[in-house]
C-alpha cells in the first residue's frame, strides 16, 4: 500500500506491513499477550476504570469522552510506565492520527495498483496530498516519543514496554529509533481507539436493550453483593462472570469495528471449494456478513455466546483477526471491555 503504508506511516506501522518487516515488530510486542505482563497492566486497567466511574459520576454528559481517556491511558501507562498527562490538543492529534491513517487505507487508487507508485516522483501527484499528512503524523509522534527516549536514555524511566522491551538491551530489538517510535505510538493508537469505540457501542446496546443489562448486572450482584457490603468487580472475577465476557463478543459481533480486516495473503497456490487461488493473492475478512451468519443477527443477545468458550474472546468471532498476525492486544482489550461492562 504505497499511500496507507507507504506515505501515510513511514512503511512503519506493522499493522500493514508486508511479512519479511512484520516480524521484527511483532516480535517485541508479542510480551504484550503474555501472562505476567497481563498481571501487571491488569492492575492498572483496575485503576482507571475505577476512576472511569467517577467522571462518569462527576461529568455523565461527556461519557463517550470518558471512555478514550480510559483507553487511551491504560495503554500510555502500558507503552510509557506514566498516567497520561496530556493537553485536549495532544489528544486531539493522536486521535486525528489513527482518523487519518484508517481513512488512508484503500482511499487511494494507488493502494489498489501499487504499480502506479512506479512512476517518476513529479507525475505521482497524490503526494501533494498524501505527504504533508504523513509527515504531520510523523511528527506528532516524535511529540509523544522525545520525551520517554530521553528518559529512558537518562534513567529516570519507569517500568514500561518502552524502556524494559523495546528498548531493553536484552529484546536485541534491531529496528532503529524510528522504528521503534512507530512501534510504541502505533500501540497507543491502536489500544486507544478499538477500545474506546467498543465502549461507546456498548452504550448504543444499552440503550436499545436494557433487558440485557438488567440481566448482567444481576450476574454482577450475585458475585459482587448488593447494599452497603457491595463491591466493584474485578478481573478476577471474569471465570465467574461468563456473561459479562459474551457481552464484550456480542458488543463486537453487534457492531463491528472493524468492517474488514487488513489484507493477509496466500503465501502459495491453493484451491477452495473449486476455486484456484494464486500465491499471492490478498484476503480480507468480510466482518458484517460473517458476523450475521446466526439466529437472529439485528439482535443484541449475548447468550448466543454462552457456549462453554465465552471467556475466550477470539472463539468464533473474527474481529482481532486471526491467525499469525492476529491483534496482539486481544487479551489486554478483553480485559478492558470486561471491567468497564461489568463495572457500568
Ligand atoms: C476491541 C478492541 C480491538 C479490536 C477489535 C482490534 C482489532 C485488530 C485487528 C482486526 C487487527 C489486525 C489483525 C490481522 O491482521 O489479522 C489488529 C492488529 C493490532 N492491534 Fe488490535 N484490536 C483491538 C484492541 C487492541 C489493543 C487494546 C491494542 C493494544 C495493545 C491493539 C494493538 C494492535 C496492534 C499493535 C496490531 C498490529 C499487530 C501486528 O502488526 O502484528 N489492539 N487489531
Amino acid at each position: 500500500m504505497p499511500v496507507s503504508s507507504g506515505i501515510v506511516s513511514h512503511d512503519r506501522r506493522s499493522l500493514i506491513m508486508p511479512q519479511e518487516k512484520w516480524a521484527e515488530p511483532r516480535r517485541v510486542m508479542h510480551s504484550l499477550l503474555s501472562g505476567t505482563a497481563l498481571q501487571q497492566y491488569g492492575e492498572w486497567q483496575e485503576i482507571e476504570s475505577t476512576q472511569m466511574m467517577a467522571e462518569y459520576l462527576l461529568k455523565p454528559h461527556l461519557w463517550y469522552r470518558h471512555h478514550y481517556r480510559y483507553a487511551n491511558s491504560v495503554i500510555h501507562r502500558i507503552a510509557f510506565g506514566e498516567r497520561l498527562v496530556k493537553s485536549t490538543k495532544e489528544l486531539e492529534d493522536m486521535q486525528n492520527c489513527v482518523t487519518f491513517f484508517v481513512g488512508s487505507i484503500g482511499s487511494s487508487v494507488v493502494d489498489w495498483f501499487p504499480e502506479l507508485a512506479r512512476l517518476p516522483k513529479f507525475l505521482q501527484l497524490w503526494r501533494l496530498y498524501w505527504k504533508p499528512l504523513g509527515d504531520w503524523n510523523y511528527n506528532v509522534y516524535h511529540s509523544w516519543w522525545d520525551p520517554i527516549r530521553r528518559q529512558v536514555e537518562g534513567g529516570t524511566a519507569k517500568p514500561s514496554f518502552v524502556r524494559d522491551v523495546l528498548l531493553s538491551p536484552e529484546t536485541k530489538y534491531t529496528g532503529n529509533d524510528e522504528d521503534a517510535m512507530y512501534v510504541a505510538l502505533q500501540l497507543i493508537e491502536a489500544g486507544s481507539d478499538t477500545t474506546r469505540e467498543a465502549l461507546n457501542i456498548m452504550v448504543m446496546a444499552a440503550l436499545e436493550y436494557p433487558d440485557v443489562f438488567r440481566k448482567a448486572r444481576a450476574h454482577v450482584d450475585r458475585v459482587c453483593g448488593t447494599g452497603p457490603d457491595a463491591r466493584l468487580p474485578r478481573l478476577r472475577d471474569m471465570d465467574q462472570l461468563g456473561y459479562i465476557c459474551a457481552m464484550a463478543k456480542e458488543i463486537l459481533r453487534w457492531r463491528p469495528i472493524f468492517v474488514v480486516t487488513p489484507d493477509h495473503t496466500a503465501t502459495k497456490d491453493f484451491e477452495f471449494e473449486g476455486y484456484h487461488f494464486p500465491e499471492g493473492t490478498g484476503f480480507v475478512i468480510n466482518e458484517v456478513p460473517v458476523g450475521a451468519e446466526c439466529e437472529r443477527p439485528d439482535d443484541f443477545d449475548p447468550d448466543r455466546w454462552m457456549d462453554g468458550h465465552e471467556t475466550d474472546i477470539t472463539h468464533g468471532l473474527w474481529q482481532f483477526g486471526g491467525g499469525r498476525r492476529i491483534c496482539v492486544g486481544y487479551r489486554l482489550a478483553q480485559r478492558s471491555l470486561f471491567i468497564n461492562i461489568a463495572r457500568l
